[in-house]
């Protein structure tokens, strides 16, 4: 069975946790310190700070922007529930949006009838890998956290996702771009917001109370994510390679595959097609061929919510299957997802 996502780690990594576990230095110190650096040298803004999770990351982040009880935060239905989560951890209001009709991303021109004045934040997911429309999302003049938790090394008019907003957050759970089994970022340019994001990450040795948190990553995560932040351009042009390979082969199924934009250079986190007909029969046929696809998001916020009203989300929600991409898939398994998917598509579910 070719697994939906799969970690790609190889001797490197392992040498480089096992360096640390001798070292007996297991949590938070230099490594953490180097991933840090390492990361927000690459998106190119002035620091960051390691967490335990991109959810710990992004309630930082909203902690940072003193966001709280009556404060709206903008944010797409379409996305995990991480970000409902961080909004709820700071009793925030999350206002939902709608996305765009071909691309997964949050509408901006939705985003805008959306504003009101307690508009504390735009949380801006870069959704499988392809970047929002920043240029527009940033006119609003309202402080952006860009969610690049899918799309680390995407970039938007030739500058690193995760370089444009008021602050960024990344996570390195086990399937994402890079892995640290599980592990956050958030990076800034502000050297005000990241204090106070470093001041809340941990607890201890405090002449003040204030509610923080034990949010640390350890130095075991640290040299997991060092390293395979070294392999990161490799892992992007497999990933792309892959991508043009089902792009080529699956042309002429029924699907609709994902298209480029220009000015966004997608990294395809996810390789998502859309598909008529019955999505959980043509995942279980696409499985009784050996490949596990999947819906790449499990449900959109909205229905947690009991709101109706996104007709657009729920088009591409109940449309949208994610085919198996990652670096460590062979090019003998991208052959095998090709024949598999194309047999199920062709034969019409
Ligand atoms: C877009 C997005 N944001 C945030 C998160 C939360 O990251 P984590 O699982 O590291 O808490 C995820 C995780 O899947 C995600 O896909």
């Amino acid at each position: 069975m070719i697994p939906h996502s799969k970690p790609t780690l190889d001797q490197r990594d392992y040498n480089a946790v096992l360096r640390v576990l001798q070292s007996g230095q297991i949590s938070q110190g230099e490594y953490v310190k180097r991933f840090e650096a390492n990361l927000y040298e690459f998106i190119g803004v002035k620091g960051g700070v390691a967490t335990n999770s991109g959810t710990s990351a992004l309630h930082l982040a909203l902690l940072a922007l003193e966001v709280g009880k009556g404060d709206e935060i903008i944010l797409p239905s379409y996305v995990c529930t991480a970000l409902l989560n961080a909004i709820n951890y700071v009793e925030a209001t999350p206002i939902l949006v709608g996305i765009e009709p071909d691309s997964f991303n949050l509408d901006a021109k939705r985003v805008k009838e959306s504003l009101t004045e307690k508009t504390k934040a735009i949380i801006v997911p870069h959704l499988f890998g392809l970047p929002a429309d920043m240029e527009e999302l940033l006119s609003f003049g309202i402080p952006l956290i860009e969610d690049c938790a899918q799309a680390l090394g995407a970039t938007y008019k030739g500058k690193q996702a995760g370089s444009f907003g008021t602050l960024s957050i990344f996570s390195f759970y086990a399937t994402k771009v890079i892995a640290s089994g599980e592990g956050g970022m958030v990076l800034s340019d502000s050297p005000h917001l990241l204090e106070r994001v470093r001041d809340l990450r941990d607890y201890d040795n405090r002449d003040d109370y204030k509610i923080r948190f034990n949010y640390k990553m350890t130095d075991l995560q640290a040299a997991l994510g060092i390293s395979q932040m070294e392999r990161l351009p490799s892992f992007l042009e497999r990933r792309r390679y892959i991508a043009k390979r089902y792009s080529t082969e699956l042309a002429n199924t029924p699907a609709l595959l994902p298209t480029g934009y220009p000015g966004k250079e997608h990294i395809f986190y996810r390789y998502v097609i859309r598909v008529e007909g019955d999505l959980e029969r043509l995942l279980e046929q696409i499985k009784e061929e050996g490949i596990c696809c999947d819906r790449p998001v499990y449900r959109p916020l909205h229905h947690y919510l009991g709101l109706s009203d996104f007709p657009e989300t729920d088009r591409m929600w109940g449309s949208a299957l994610s085919i198996p991409i990652y670096p460590s898939l062979t090019s003998d398994e991208v052959t095998e997802v090709i024949r598999g998917v194309k047999g199920v598509l062709e034969g019409g579910g």
